[in-house]
Parts: C-alpha cells; sequence; structure tokens
C-alpha cells in the first residue's frame, strides 16, 4: 500500500512538472513572473539608481570685466537651475592658463564645454583640443570664422554680430540733433576709445561706428583712437588726456563698451563739459550704471548687448549639442540681436 502510493504521488509529481513546461502561463508555477519580466528585466537594475548630474565647465577670459562678470553669473544660474554641476573658471586674460583649464576639464571627463577664448587668435587651437577630445563646445563672446568652427561639428558660436553694435553707435549719433557735427564746421570730429584691438568685437565697433556716419553722408575726423582694453579705470585716463590735448575739438567720444564711457563720463564732467550739448558719448553693453547714465542724460546711448539672452541660447545650444545636434559649416554662429538704447527707451531695460 505504501509503495503504491509513493509511486502515485511521483505520478503525479511528474505529471505536474510536464504541466508547468508545456503551460507557463499556469497556476502551478505561480513563483514565475512571466509577464512582468518580459518588459521589466532590463530596468530592475537601473531603477535605484537617480539621474546623473551632467556636468559643464564653463571658462571665462577674466572675472575682472563688467559685462563678462553679469553673463558668467546669468550663464551659471541658468545652468545650475537646470540641475546641471557647473564649475566656472577664471582665465585671468592669460591664454595660456586658460589652455590648461580646458585641459583639466578633459581630463576630468566634463560632458560639454562653454568657452569664452582669452584671445581670438587661440580659436582654432581650442577647437582642435575639443574636437580630440569629442566633447560638445559653446563659444562664446569671441567670435571664431567660419572655416575654424568648421573642423568640428559639435561645435557652435553663441554671441552677437559685432558689427551691428558699431553701426547702431553711429547712428545714435546721426540721431542727435546736430547729427554729431556740433560745432557746425561740416565735420564730426570724434576720439575712439577701443577695446582690446586683438578682440574682434573692439575691430568690428571701431569700424562700423564710424562707418555710419560716413555712409550717412557725413564727414568725420579721428582725433585720436586709443586702446583702453574694456576697462573703465583707462577710459577715464585716455578721455582726460584727450581733453587736455584736443580741448573742445572733440565733439563725440565713442567707447567700444559702457565701462571705458563710464570712466569716459567722469573726465567729461571734471573738465567741465556737458553731455548731449557740447560732447556726445556712447557705449555698448547697457551695463545697468550706462542704463542710469543714458536716463539722466549723460550719456547719448548705449547699445544693448543682451548678456542674460545669450547666456540663455548659449544653454539651449550646449543642450542641441548634448542630444547630438551637429553643425554644418556657415551655420555655426548663433545671433542674439543688439538693441539700440536711447532716453525714450531705456526703461525697458531697467
Ligand atoms: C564685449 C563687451 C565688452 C567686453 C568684451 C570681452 O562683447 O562689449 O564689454 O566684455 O566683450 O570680450
Amino acid at each position: 500500500m505504501k509503495k503504491f502510493l509513493a509511486l502515485a504521488l511521483a505520478v503525479v509529481m511528474v505529471l505536474a512538472i510536464a504541466a508547468c513546461g508545456s503551460k507557463p502561463a499556469a497556476p502551478a508555477a505561480p513563483a514565475a513572473p512571466a509577464a512582468p519580466a518580459a518588459s521589466a528585466a532590463p530596468a530592475a537594475s537601473e531603477a535605484p539608481a537617480a539621474p546623473e548630474k551632467k556636468s559643464v565647465g564653463v571658462c571665462i577670459y577674466k572675472f575682472d570685466d563688467a559685462f563678462m562678470t553679469t553673463y558668467r553669473n546669468a550663464l551659471q544660474e541658468i545652468l545650475e537651475g537646470k540641475g546641471y554641476e557647473v564649475t566656472v573658471v577664471d582665465g585671468n586674460n592669460d591664454q595660456a592658463k586658460q589652455n590648461e583649464q580646458i585641459n583639466t576639464f578633459i581630463t576630468q571627463g566634463v560632458d560639454a564645454l562653454i568657452i569664452n577664448p582669452v584671445m581670438t587668435s587661440a580659436a582654432a587651437t581650442i577647437i582642435d583640443t575639443v574636437k580630440s577630445a569629442g566633447i560638445p563646445t559653446v563659444l562664446i563672446n569671441r567670435e571664431p570664422t567660419a572655416e575654424e568652427m568648421a573642423v568640428y561639428e559639435n561645435l557652435v558660436y553663441v554671441g552677437a554680430n559685432a558689427a551691428d553694435s558699431g553701426t547702431y553707435q553711429g547712428e545714435l549719433i546721426l540721431d542727435t540733433e546736430t547729427k554729431g557735427d556740433i560745432n557746425g564746421d561740416g565735420v564730426v570730429s570724434y576720439i575712439m576709445i577701443q577695446g582690446d584691438p586683438e578682440n574682434i568685437d573692439a575691430q568690428l565697433r571701431t569700424e562700423y561706428s564710424v562707418k555710419a556716419l560716413v555712409d550717412a553722408g557725413m564727414k568725420v575726423e579721428q582725433l585720436n583712437l586709443t586702446r583702453g582694453d574694456w576697462d573703465r579705470e583707462k577710459g577715464q585716463t585716455i578721455c582726460a588726456n584727450d581733453l587736455a590735448q584736443f580741448g573742445d575739438k572733440i565733439e563725440v567720444v565713442f567707447c567700444n563698451n559702457d565701462d571705458m564711457a563710464i570712466g569716459a563720463l567722469q573726465s567729461i564732467q571734471a573738465a567741465g563739459r556737458t553731455v548731449n550739448k557740447d560732447i556726445y558719448l556712447v557705449g555698448v553693453d547697457a551695463l545697468d550704471a550706462a542704463l542710469n547714465e543714458v536716463k539722466a542724460g549723460n550719456m547719448t546711448g548705449t547699445v544693448l548687448n543682451d548678456a542674460v539672452g545669450q547666456a540663455t541660447q548659449a544653454v539651449v545650444s550646449m543642450e542641441d549639442l548634448l542630444g547630438g545636434k551637429t553643425f554644418a559649416e556657415g551655420e555655426q554662429s548663433i545671433y542674439v540681436p543688439y538693441v539700440k538704447v536711447t532716453p525714450e527707451n531705456v526703461d525697458e531695460f531697467m
């Protein structure tokens, strides 16, 4: 009897096992989670890991620059707000130092780079470096040539069309009552306080501000052109020297940026001259200090160099690159527009 029972049990077990094999969904095999396994299996090992933060290395040509300070603060805020791990470094206006910083970021394995080159002429080397490392890169503020950028399709430049800012400065002067010819001698006599002359923005603003006057049929005379390296104190000293040398002959003070214009304004006021009465003064950037002076009538005008707009676009472009988007030659420069700022519209920017 015992033997029979044992045999009967064995038969039942064999049948049950056979049934399991042929019918996986049978209730006899509840432990095998066949259905969910198919869709959930790959996720099971990933599920506990938190989404990894992407890291971005940001190289600024120098921290001690009024416009680039607003720009880098905006950049950092936008990137951090989007959950990126951000490191911003100061190139101290030293290209060799910046090259090292770029190499360090590459060694650390950052996911993307945003670089404001110290020197326009260093762009080709920088592009070679980031290309070899295969890192998606956004260049900002110093525009390389289209040919230089074309060697790496995972790279774009985000900035503004510098020639336009020069043209707008010229137009600000043309929009005045005397079109810049305060003394009515038929010639607009000006001084040019230039940024760093190696910088493409400085070159184009210097050229196009005067070109706008000439294109409008004005005669012009350049009394002096001096490099002020974007710096307020230098702007002040240069303007003081020029006022001492040329006095009332100066009708227009063109400054390649606002920080130098603010410096120039101090010298203009110290010399007893009055902006918009016996001298005109224009800058570029729309720094807060300059907006206040435009509103008060102490600057003829400025041109908005949209730091927040450019920082926003730089991040959008970086995300495009991270998403695998590539850019063909001629499509690698992305411009955020400049805007003329006068007492009439200054409130919109404050
Ligand atoms: C210009 C800006 C200047 C200075 C320079 C640095 O676009 O107008 O104020 O910041 O960039 O490269």
